[in-house]
């Protein structure tokens, strides 16, 4: 409801331009100082209400002025929004994300947006930028994401049920049809050991990486838009195990032996584009001191400065919205 009246103005000025010729021609699109919208992806048993989360966006706002966050939810109520960290099937959670965020009518209309993503949260929002990227993402970041997978199931507290349930199919049948169509974890599950089991059954990890023998060449080509990829890994993560998954990184789990991401197929066929990213500068193999998901907020704005920060983009009409401070 904004952006018509903008348009309508610039459509305006543009045609009086024309009219004058003795002018210099005016710009068709106008260069801002802005900060894009940030979308966030939270991690297992985390809801889209928690203090925490609402912290750090308000922290992203206080960095950035004039940020506009958006939380991604997957249920109306944060229990439900809970419950999914748990139980689904991620292809249709991505899906379901891509459709909330191409019908926001603030994130739809900016050039592009920036993105958060916690533990699981962050490889999602890479299958989100491989499989939609609509609206476009610019720069990722992800905290202790698990991109080459899990090869060990996080231990739950007495107190869940919940969780414990989850852990106790994910351990009774993790490649079952069953247990891949409706446990989010077991969608990441990947032991070196057992190669043939995960690229045979793993129905979300072993497709977004493009691990198959027919590659989809849409998940490499979105991949390498990203302006810049910053890989956030917990020096004594003990929870995301191997932690080392945050960088790509392969573990075997009986030697202790960890192969880098530039040493596997998978860069150096490049089968994401993350070689190609790398070779530009712009993919970031960065450390955070601590166990999982421990964040201070002076890092965190650290982060948010250099990843976040006002970019000069350029404002095609439709983005007029930004230029009125809606974001
Ligand atoms: C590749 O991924 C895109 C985006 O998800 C999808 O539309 C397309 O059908 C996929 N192609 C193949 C060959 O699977
Ligand atoms: C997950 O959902 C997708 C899309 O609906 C479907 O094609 C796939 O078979 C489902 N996966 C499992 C293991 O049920
Ligand atoms: C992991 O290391 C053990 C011990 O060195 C070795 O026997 C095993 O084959 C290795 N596994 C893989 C998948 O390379």
């Amino acid at each position: 409801m904004f952006s018509l009246p903008c348009s309508l103005a610039l459509l305006t000025l543009f045609t009086l331009s024309a009219a004058l010729p003795s002018r210099p021609p005016l710009r068709t699109t106008e260069s801002e100082l802005t900060p894009l919208p940030l979308i966030i992806w939270h991690g297992l048993g985390d809801n889209y209400a928690r203090d925490g989360l609402k912290a750090v966006a308000s922290l992203a706002e206080e960095v950035n002025p004039g940020t506009y966050v958006h939380i991604i939810k997957l249920a109306d109520s944060p229990s439900g929004d809970q419950q999914a960290t748990f139980l689904g099937n991620v292809t249709e959670q991505v899906a379901q994300v891509c459709e909330q965020l191409a019908s926001d009518p603030i994130l739809s209309t900016a050039p592009a947006v920036n993105a958060l993503g916690f533990s699981q949260g962050g490889q999602f929002l890479r299958a989100y930028v491989e499989r939609c990227n609509f609206p476009p993402v610019r720069n990722l970041v992800t905290f202790g994401s698990q991109h080459n997978g899990i090869s060990h199931f996080q231990s739950c507290s007495f107190s869940d049920w919940l969780c414990r349930g989850a852990e106790a199919l994910l351990r009774s049948g993790t490649w079952t049809e069953f247990v891949q169509g409706h446990m989010v974890p077991a969608q990441y599950f990947r032991d070196p050991e057992e190669l043939d089991a995960y690229l045979e059954h793993s129905s979300f990890l072993a497709d977004i990486n493009n691990e198959r023998e027919v590659k989809n060449s849409t998940y490499r080509e979105n991949l390498m838009k990203l302006n810049r990829f910053g890989m956030f890994m917990f020096e004594d993560d003990i929870t995301a195990v191997p932690k080392e998954s945050a960088w790509f990184a392969e573990v075997n789990m009986t030697s202790g032996k960890v192969t880098p991401l530039r040493e596997r197929q998978l860069y150096k066929d490049d089968w994401l584009g993350l070689k190609a990213l790398d070779e530009q500068g712009k993919l970031d193999f960065e450390t955070v001191p601590g166990e999982h998901m421990r964040l201070t907020d002076t890092l965190l704005a650290k982060i948010f400065q250099e990843y976040f920060g006002p970019v000069d983009v350029d404002v095609p009409p439709s983005g007029a919205l930004m230029k009125q401070g809606v974001f």
